[in-house]
């Protein structure tokens, strides 16, 4: 594949920016003249925010597993698409040519309707990171049925509430998945969640681990004898469902400042070219090259940046299993030494964690594929960025730091490989397309130069999120209300004397834990639903390894147990409720909790408390009972 909008130069880039502000629609509509159609659209956008109504390529027809797929089976049928590294490196990996990969994506396609999937469906995904987590997705694409992939580290009650969400009958998972030394039940899960949700119809279920599970009679299937099934019918090749522009491609639950969970909704049309696009610019890829992106694909990196950016644009992504530090801690250079990678785009918590194992790990690995660096979830601290520039790059990879949310589809602010200047620490320019805008608190756009403020965008792009799903008027307020007629971002930003953005971190109620995005409200609800919890107050201190870690502030009444035990309990609560990944990091008792004489819990307190900084507390006098700050300062962990 050639890619005839991919910018060569940051004098092209300038162009291309300018272009794309100043007449969006023939920008865009130049580059999806690079996809395939079965119609072409009457309109390329149509927007406001108000509503907010974002209606990208209307009129067009699709489906982007052709995109995806079929079009690259004249082309580039026996090229890789995935290659799968497996968790154990005793075990081999496997290959999937393009040519293999869309016979498979039709058999599973296949599957689903032989088991009553149609278009429009909910279809939730539960599984480890295996190919055929990757043919599941995309095959529900392949019929028009809405994927939801839910990450392996929620609890059943997570799920739950995500399935009654998007009421969706189908569930597709496995017995389990291997993580590093461990074996989790991921249909045992399930099970439990399914107690709640008797509207489900039926569970695929794929074997992995080979982890004992209950199979029920009338609703759980195994994926391996529904494949049986088809090839006895002679595989017939599932054509591609007609799709409109802007039908629903996939829900993807993330965090907010509620308790809640939102629905995040992406279209077809818009996504596909906004994921290709930001792909093939950000990261240069070029023909043939090995892309490794060492995302879940239950979080929007893995949605994007494993399968449909990488995939619609024909390249070769590869998928892995374990975890960075088992069974060391060169696993990753590991996997970059025996396929080669070219493309490495992973988080700051991963390079941190690997860096504090010093430098063996780096012995005997040679790193000498790689030509492309890229970060992505969390702001990357400049000791990090030094660290991955020497030791991973060896300075020869330029590093893209590539912001983005759930929400934004694609990558929004970042530099291009090698095209753009880079800066440490900063996303730097935003990508064609994309309007950035810094805003006070009344809302006034900050201009010039050397100023920070909350990170709004001012126009649409076509991967924008459309709406969360349901509830239409949630996607209003959180995203769209805060600041009339701007998407807000819920990040707070630095623009530096050169017009360089910096993303400083969530100016909301949402925590950024190992890259992962953690509502405290929902941390909270969680904590309290333990018997002897009062009340709780939840709030981010700085972690080494981790960005940011969960330190909880309880109030607790019940005293049978000794205070280690009551943490122990607290957490195994959280785990169950949320999932482990939640967990708090630490948890303080405290007689009460710093409230304003309305009653709202005074966070920044806590914050500063947490982060140690006790001279830092700002004016307490308007406090309801200001000695309380004094108590919990003392008992600070
Ligand atoms: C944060 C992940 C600084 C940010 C793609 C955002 C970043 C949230 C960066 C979205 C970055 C993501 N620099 N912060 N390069 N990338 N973030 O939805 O706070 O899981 O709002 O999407 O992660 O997290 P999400």
């Amino acid at each position: 594949m050639s890619y005839p909008y991919q910018i060569k130069s940051f004098q092209e880039y300038k162009e291309a920016w300018e272009k794309s502000v100043n007449d969006p629609e023939s920008f865009w509509g130049e580059i999806a003249e690079h996809f395939i159609w079965r119609k072409k659209w009457d309109k390329v956008l149509e927007w406001n925010f108000k509503e907010p109504s974002i209606k990208w390529f209307q009129g067009a027809k699709l489906n982007i597993t052709e995109n995806c797929l079929d079009r690259h089976l004249k082309t580039i049928a026996d090229q890789p698409a995935i290659i799968w590294e497996p968790n154990d490196p005793h075990e081999h990996h496997r290959t999937l040519s393009y040519k293999q990969l869309h016979f498979k994506v039709c058999q599973f396609a296949q599957v689903l309707k032989n088991n009553g999937v149609t278009k429009g469906d909910r279809v939730c995904i539960y599984m480890g990171m295996i190919p055929e987590l990757a043919i599941a997705v995309l095959a529900c694409a392949r019929i028009g049925a809405i994927h939801s992939v839910i990450f392996g580290g929620f609890s059943a009650q997570s799920i739950a509430d995500r399935l009654q969400d998007a009421k969706a009958e189908y569930i597709i998972t496995c017995d389990g998945a291997f993580r590093g030394g461990k074996d989790i039940p991921l249909k045992s899960v399930i099970d439990d969640a399914l107690v709640v949700c008797p509207f489900v119809k039926r569970t695929i279920v794929y074997t992995r681990t080979r982890t004992p599970v209950s199979m029920i009679k009338g609703r759980d299937v195994w994926w391996e004898d529904e494949i049986y099934k088809v090839e006895t019918m002679g595989n017939p090749a599932v054509a591609a469902e007609e799709m409109d522009a802007e039908d629903m491609l996939f829900i993807l639950y993330t965090s907010g400042s509620t308790g809640k969970p939102k629905g995040v909704v992406h279209t077809v049309a818009g996504y596909m070219i906004y994921t290709n696009y930001s792909f093939v610019n950000v990261l240069q890829y070029r023909p043939r090259e090995v892309h490794f992106c060492t995302a879940d694909i239950g979080w929007i990196t893995g949605h994007s940046y494993i399968l449909y950016g990488p995939l619609s644009a024909g390249a070769t992504s590869l998928m892995f299993e374990g975890i960075p530090t088992w069974p060391d801690a060169g696993r990753f250079w590991d996997i970059v030494d025996k396929h080669k990678v070219n493309i490495l785009y992973t988080a700051p918590t991963a390079i941190r964690s690997l860096m504090s194992y010093g430098l063996a790990p780096l012995e005997n690995k040679k790193l000498d594929s790689l030509r492309v660096l890229g970060t992505v979830g969390e702001p990357i601290n400049e000791e990090a960025w030094h660290w991955y520039d020497e030791h991973i790059g060896k300075k020869k990879c330029p590093i893209v730091d590539t912001w983005w949310q759930t929400e934004t589809g694609g990558m929004l602010i970042s530099n291009m490989a090698g095209v753009t200047p880079a800066k440490p620490t900063f996303a730097t320019l935003p990508l064609p397309g994309v309007q950035p805008v810094l805003v006070d608190e009344n809302g006034n756009e900050i201009e010039g130069n050397g100023v920070s403020g909350n990170l709004c965008i001012k126009a649409p792009w076509p991967g924008i999120l459309r709406t969360t799903y349901g509830d239409h008027e949630r996607c209003r307020k959180t995203y769209f209300s805060t600041y009339p007629d701007l998407y807000f971002t819920g990040d707070g930003c630095l623009r530096d004397e050169d017009g360089f953005y910096r993303i400083t971190g969530r100016v909301d109620d949402v925590l950024n834990v190992s890259g992962h995005r953690i509502g405290t409200a929902e941390v909270e609800n969680a904590i309290n639903m333990h018997a002897g919890v009062v009340e709780s107050a939840v709030v981010g201190y700085p972690h080494e390894i981790k960005g940011q870690g969960i330190y909880a502030y309880v109030i607790y009444s019940g005293k049978h147990h000794e205070d280690e035990l009551i943490r122990k309990d607290i957490t195994a609560t959280v785990s169950r409720i949320i999932g482990p990944i939640a967990k708090p990091d630490k948890i303080q008792f405290v007689s009460g909790l710093p409230k304003t004489r309305s009653g709202k819990i005074m966070r920044r307190i806590l914050r500063k408390i947490a982060e140690g900084e006790m001279e830092k507390l700002g004016d307490t006098t308007t406090l309801l009972d200001p000695a309380v700050v004094d108590d919990i300062s003392k008992g600070k962990l």
